[in-house]
């Protein structure tokens, strides 16, 4: 165990009688942008957790640079945390907060240039409390930069966000990876991971139940690409449903599985011959959300729902 900036090896994690982690292994190279997607309840937490020096193992192996967890204090020096559900002192400004945490540590970062970073410099008198769930969460990324760390931990970074506050997440996700540092991110939405990571660890019930690159995975596991003919109340899809007995009707769309790419010729060709007038034809690629779905049965869904 040497190469990668995190290595991890049978780490199982029990509560009671709960295995809530069950013997997972992986590795994360340096300057990786690595996922854990899963739904709630997975086991995402617990493991980011064990890395994060907070909780302890209950067996298992885990090297964090290259240091074992009882390295305890040195590793915190050179990893950042953004917890789950993160809150910062609500009657402290954003700049205070993040002070505070700069703080701690011997060296720290410029916190009014990372204030900047996280786009907040016009924000830094404002209470926290009076902040946005957006601007919050970009102060608790800023608070996991203060010790400029090698390894940056995000816990479930966009839970919550409507779309425009998790695109700018997802922007900070990539300015870290520009910067060379090593992400390890947990979601459970699924086009996040698929947008962000080099390399995707899906889990389930305390396991690993595949892994890969977004490509790899749904090259792996996905279904073949279909197409969907939308034709809002025209018959003539009949043409079709006769020449494609694989395909399925869901009430006006038409969805034929694109075995290989002739077929979508053809589709556009009884259309044409048979005169139907169809609103549009979309090819659709298998996503990770159809790989989770095939492999346990169970969408990728959290019990939590999104606020905001
Ligand atoms: N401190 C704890 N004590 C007891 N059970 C816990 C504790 N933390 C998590 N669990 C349980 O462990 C399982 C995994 O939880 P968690 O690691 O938070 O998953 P995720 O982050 O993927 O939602 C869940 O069943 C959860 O209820
Ligand atoms: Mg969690």
């Amino acid at each position: 165990m040497s190469e990668g900036h995190i290595e991890v090896k049978g780490l199982r994690k029990e509560y009671g009688e709960l295995i809530a982690v069950d013997g997972i292994d992986f590795t994360v190279r340096k300057g990786q942008v690595f996922s854990l997607l899963g739904p709630n309840g997975a086991g995402k937490t617990t493991t980011v957790e064990i890395l994060e020096c907070l909780r302890t193992p209950s067996a298992g192996e885990v090297r964090i640079l290259g240091m074992g967890l009882e390295q305890s204090s040195k590793i915190k020096r050179r990893v950042g945390v953004l917890p789950q559900g993160f809150n910062a002192f609500d009657r402290l400004t954003v700049k205070e907060n993040v002070d505070y945490f700069a703080g701690m540590f011997d060296d720290p970062v410029d916190t009014e240039e990372l204030l900047r970073w996280v786009k907040l410099e016009k924000r830094k008198k404002e209470l926290f409390k009076n902040l946005s769930g957006g601007m919050k969460q970009r102060v608790g990324i800023a608070m996991s930069l203060v010790n400029d760390p090698e390894i940056v931990f995000l816990d479930e970074p966009t839970t919550g966000l409507d779309p425009g506050a998790r695109r700018d997440v997802w922007r900070m996700v990539q300015g870290l990876r520009d910067q060379g540092k090593t992400v390890l991110l947990t979601t459970h939405y699924m086009e996040e991971a698929e947008a962000l990571s080099d390399y995707i660890c899906i889990m389930n019930k305390g396991r690993i139940i595949c892994r890969g690159t977004p490509r790899e995975i749904i090259n792996e596991h996905g279904a073949d690409p279909v197409a969907i003919v939308k034709a809002a109340g025209d018959k003539g899809l009949e043409a079709l449903i006769g020449r494609f007995p694989d395909c399925s009707l869901m009430e006006d769309n038409l969805k034929v599985p694109i075995h290989n790419s002739r077929r979508i010729a053809d589709i556009l060709n009884i259309l044409d011959d048979a005169e139907v007038h169809y609103d549009e034809v979309i090819i659709k690629k298998s996503t990770l959300e159809d790989v989770f779905l095939k492999l346990t049965g169970e969408e990728l869904r959290g019990g939590e729902e999104d606020e905001e």
